[in-house]
This record gives structure tokens, C-alpha cells and sequence, in this order.
């Protein structure tokens, strides 16, 4: 995955025109509950995620979800938060038969206008995947710009036992509040990125701290599903990624996915 730094500022976003076509009505508006079933269509265009439940949708992600309509039908979608000063796209689709007419950009332009009005006024991000060309060119075109690269990893947590012994200079703890901050700058992570995953039920997150109780390491991960993210260390510290990789397998487990940032 990469994540992709715009480097102007929201304000001087200007996008290319929302492609009409001749006989036809496009439109944005905020998403509904309503909403529910052609988010889930539209949304098996992203790969294999999991689709949010219709619970989920309805409470946390439809008020900042933007639909496009052509002629009173979902043709896309849009789903951005604020992250501190940053705005964040989760996600952005446009249904297959209705790409390359400008719909994409006009939802971008719609979101980023949310995303002033709700005080992002600084960069917006967003993940997309190194092998989503279309995507890729899409942004760039909108003026984004790589700034990191990270990696999927997928292993058995038998293979965590292999690898070399815990580095006692590393401590692992749970993450507090009063840290977060400290930790985001330290390991580069995006300013509010740690508190968002942090605000969802369940999450654990724990912190790995060097002899002289600096940052290096983080991980936020739920126990009931497989998988940590962020799963943050830099490189060059021993003994940070098998820490924090045991610190995160819960008993029985068998299989661990984690989202690494290079
Ligand atoms: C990426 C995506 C949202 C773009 O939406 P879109 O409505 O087709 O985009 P637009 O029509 O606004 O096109 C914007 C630009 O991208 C270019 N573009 C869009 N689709 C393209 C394609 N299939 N091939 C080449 N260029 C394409 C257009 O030429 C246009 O550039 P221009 O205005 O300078 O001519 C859409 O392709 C999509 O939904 N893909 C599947 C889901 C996905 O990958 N989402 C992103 C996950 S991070």
C-alpha cells in the first residue's frame, strides 16, 4: 500500500469539471441509511475488504459518506474523516460503467469542500494500492504525491519463534492518551491516525520504548480479528518488529496479518 501525500494545501485544490453528460443529471448529496445496499455493491470494487456491516454504516460511516447520482441512481461514493488538521479519504468508487466522465473528481472536489468546512485545511492522504494504476494516475492528476510505501505481511505466528530472542532493551506497554502525540512524532505516523484507531471498541494499541524510554515502536490491533494497523517501528532498531509482533498475538492464534509501514 502507499499512502499518498497531497503537498498543497486544501485550499489551492482545484479540480477538472464534473463531466456531464448529454441528457443525463449527475449529482452529490450526503449519504443515508437508505444508502446501505448500493454502498455494498459498489464497494466490492475495492478487492476483499470486508464491507462494513449495515450497523456500521448507518451510524459511523454514512455522515461522512457522499453519494453520486446519475438520473436518481448511486453511481459512486466518497467516505473521508478528518484526522487533526488532515483530511483522509477512505474510500472513493465509481461504479464501472459510469468511469471516466468525471464523476471521481467531482466527489474528491465535493469531499475536499467538507473536509474545509469541518477544518482540515492541511494535507489529505489516503491508501491506495501500488497495483491500482487507474487509481494511481487519478491522484496524481488531482496533485498528489507518494510519501511512504507499506507492505501487507501475512505469517503464521509459529514463525514469530524463530525469529531472534526479545531484545531486552525494548519494553512493550499500553499506549496512553498523554502519549499519543508523543509517539505520532516520533515514528512519523499522520497526526491523528493513532487517536482514530484508538476510538474504535475493542482496540488495543501498545507502544515499544528504547532504554532511554524514546518511541519505537507501535501497534494498534483488535484480538478478536486477525491483523495489526499501524504496525509502526523504524528500521534499524533491533529486536523492535519480533517485540511488537509477540506483544500482539493473542493465545491460539495461528496466523498473523500485519500492515507494515517501510
Ligand atoms: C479511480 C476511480 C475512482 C476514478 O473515477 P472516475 O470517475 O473514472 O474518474 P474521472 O472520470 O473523474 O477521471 C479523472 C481522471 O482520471 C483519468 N481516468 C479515469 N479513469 C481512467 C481509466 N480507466 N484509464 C485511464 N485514465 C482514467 C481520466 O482521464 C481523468 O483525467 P482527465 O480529467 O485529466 O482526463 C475509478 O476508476 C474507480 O472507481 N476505480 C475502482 C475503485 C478504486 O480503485 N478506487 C480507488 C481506491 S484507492
Amino acid at each position: 500500500m502507499m499512502i499518498w501525500n497531497r503537498s498543497l494545501a486544501l485550499e489551492e485544490f482545484v479540480a477538472p469539471g464534473f463531466g456531464y453528460l448529454p441528457g443525463k443529471t449527475d449529482a452529490i448529496r450526503g449519504a443515508t441509511a437508505n444508502d446501505y445496499p448500493a454502498y455494498a455493491v459498489l464497494s466490492r470494487e475495492l478487492g476483499d475488504d470486508p464491507t462494513p456491516s449495515a450497523e456500521q454504516f448507518a451510524a459511523e460511516l454514512a455522515p461522512s459518506i457522499l453519494i453520486s447520482e446519475r438520473d436518481g441512481a448511486p453511481i459512486g461514493y466518497v467516505s473521508y474523516e478528518k484526522l487533526a488538521a488532515n483530511g483522509f479519504i477512505r474510500n472513493l468508487v465509481v461504479a464501472p460503467g459510469a468511469r471516466g466522465s468525471g464523476v471521481g473528481a467531482a466527489l474528491m472536489t465535493a469531499a475536499a469542500s467538507q473536509l474545509r468546512e469541518r477544518g482540515a485545511t492541511d494535507q489529505w492522504h489516503l491508501n491506495v494500492k501500488t497495483d491500482n494504476i487507474v487509481a494511481i494516475r487519478f491522484y496524481e492528476r488531482l496533485g498528489m504525491r507518494v510519501q511512504y510505501r507499506s507492505v501487507v505481511l501475512r505469517m503464521p505466528w509459529a514463525n514469530l519463534d524463530r525469529l531472534p530472542a526479545d531484545d531486552t532493551r525494548v519494553t512493550v506497554t499500553p499506549l496512553s492518551d498523554g502519549e499519543v502525540g508523543d509517539v505520532e512524532r516520533a515514528l512519523g505516523i499522520l497526526t491523528g491516525l493513532l487517536a482514530r484507531f484508538r476510538a474504535r471498541r475493542g482496540i488495543v494499541s501498545l507502544q515499544l520504548r528504547d532504554e532511554q524510554r524514546a518511541p519505537v515502536g507501535v501497534a494498534c490491533f483488535d484480538p478478536g480479528f486477525l491483523g495489526a494497523f499501524p504496525f509502526c517501528h523504524p528500521s534499524g532498531v533491533r529486536g523492535t518488529a519480533p517485540a511488537g509482533a509477540r506483544a500482539t498475538r493473542p493465545p491460539g492464534r495461528s496466523r498473523s496479518t500485519t500492515r507494515r509501514r517501510e
